[in-house]
């Protein structure tokens, strides 16, 4: 799917942007692999973050004053960084959240509440996130409303052989995720948009994942909804991304009441803004929205074709390494994934593993990943997981076999 592109990156200067990894962690040098839960953030992020503090914080969109019209203008101007960033057609498709999880949450509660009724099926995975899957449990109890799962085949990708059978014209809604935060699995997101658009199913797509690590265009996919954090792509925490397409967004109510998202309030009735403030109550998290727009700038002046690269590079070596460690077993696909590898030990527990491995200062996961029924499909109760970004090396990979190996002899 993505063509092999060859590294003009300076990969060690990169990760000396990152003033966090200077950090000595049980007495050594940080390792850290679990960008998949959250990414580090460069220099570069976080002086944007501080000049805005330092010389345009004000409310946005209320104040006649210059700091508030700076801070509305940036503001403003981070949303159609993001538009371009994700190659929507325009600014108003852009509505800012806390992060994945709220955008999931508004697309269930605004357009599922009003849309969906008694007896329609919405589809998910089986690999899905919490976040893409409660919520919608959530309005399926409120309405009644059926939830139907593609299932997960044995290498951890999904069972798409057979999806005409399971996306049928009761399916109004399918939602699923780019890329599995637990296996890596990169499932193949334009081609179930097009089989969804032909049963008319409204399509969302959780790119919590894949944003900040490969090439991402809505409107090539042919997403309906697609929804990211900026936490996970180099941003500040507290800002994440709804996008939808203009004529769902215009049909779409509001889901949050309070400033700001109205056009006139009387103590009988409000009527609201156009999108995308109408989903957007209260203030914003200003800083937050200014820092993604700083992040994209960095990852994009990158590449994320390079990024990418990058990422399935250190999985394939880590991989391939890993087939040294007695008793280790990798749960997720051999090809075509991203750069978060779900792992078993015999040996050890991942919670035991993963705190022994903190020791060394090599941070990873261990847990169900907010992937509760996907760890009972493959029969675990959690994995240890190591997951990879633009500023991890090598060399890194090397020492987490090291750490591995002596966790091997440890809990003997
Ligand atoms: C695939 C996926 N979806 C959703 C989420 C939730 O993201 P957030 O906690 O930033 O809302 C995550 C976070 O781990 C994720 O990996």
């Amino acid at each position: 799917m993505h063509k092999a592109v060859k590294s003009t990156v300076d990969w060690p200067a990169i990760r000396e942007e990152f003033p966090i990894l200077r950090e000595r962690v049980n007495g050594h040098a940080l390792i850290y692999f679990d960008s998949a839960a959250s990414s580090q953030k460069p220099t570069a992020v976080l002086d944007v973050v501080r000049n805005y503090y330092e010389h345009e914080n004000a409310n946005v969109h209320r104040g006649l004053h210059t700091l508030s019209a700076r801070a509305t203008e940036h503001y403003e101007k981070s949303r159609q960084r993001v538009a371009d960033f994700i190659g929507a057609k325009n600014a108003d498709e852009i509505v800012f959240t806390r992060g994945t999880t709220e955008s999931i949450n508004l697309v269930a509660q605004a357009w599922g509440g009003k849309f969906l009724k008694s007896g329609d099926v919405i589809l998910l995975t089986e690999m899905e996130h919490h976040s893409n899957l409660v919520s919608w449990q959530l309005l399926a109890e409120r309405i009644g409303a059926r939830l139907r799962y593609v299932p997960v085949n044995d290498d951890g990708t999904l069972k798409i052989d057979n999806l005409d059978s399971l996306l049928t014209p009761e399916v109004k809604m399918f939602a699923f995720t780019h890329v599995s935060n637990s296996l890596g699995t990169i499932n193949p997101v334009t081609k179930l948009c097009a089989k969804a658009r032909n049963v008319g199913a409204v399509t969302s797509i959780d790119a919590a994942q894949s944003i900040g690590h490969m090439p991402l265009n809505v409107q090539e996919i042919g997403c309906d909804f697609l929804a990211f954090s900026g936490h996970k792509m180099c941003a500040p925490t507290g800002i994440g991304v709804l996008y939808g397409r203009a004529e769902i967004l215009e049909a779409t109510p509001p889901w949050h009441g309070g400033g700001e998202m109205i056009v006139s309030v009387s103590l009988e009735k409000s009527s609201y803004k156009k999108p995308p403030h109408r989903f957007e109550a209260g203030t914003p998290n200003i800083a937050g929205a200014i820092g993604l727009a700083a992040a994209i700038d960095y990852l994009e002046g990158i590449g994320r074709e390079q990024i990418f690269q990058h990422d399935v590079d250190l999985a394939r070596y880590a991989l391939d390494r890993m087939t040294e460690v007695k008793g280790l077993r990798v749960i997720g696909p051999k090809e075509n994934r991203a750069g978060v590898i779900s792992f078993i030990m015999e040996a050890a527990h991942p919670h035991d593993l993963t705190t022994f491995a903190d020791r060394y200062g090599l941070a990873m996961r261990g847990g169900h990943h907010c992937n509760q029924p996907l760890m009972k499909r493959f029969g675990v109760t959690g994995t240890t997981r190591a997951s990879f970004y633009l500023y991890n090396t090598r060399e890194e990979v090397d020492r987490m076999i090291e750490i591995l190996q002596k966790a091997v002899a440890f809990f003997k």
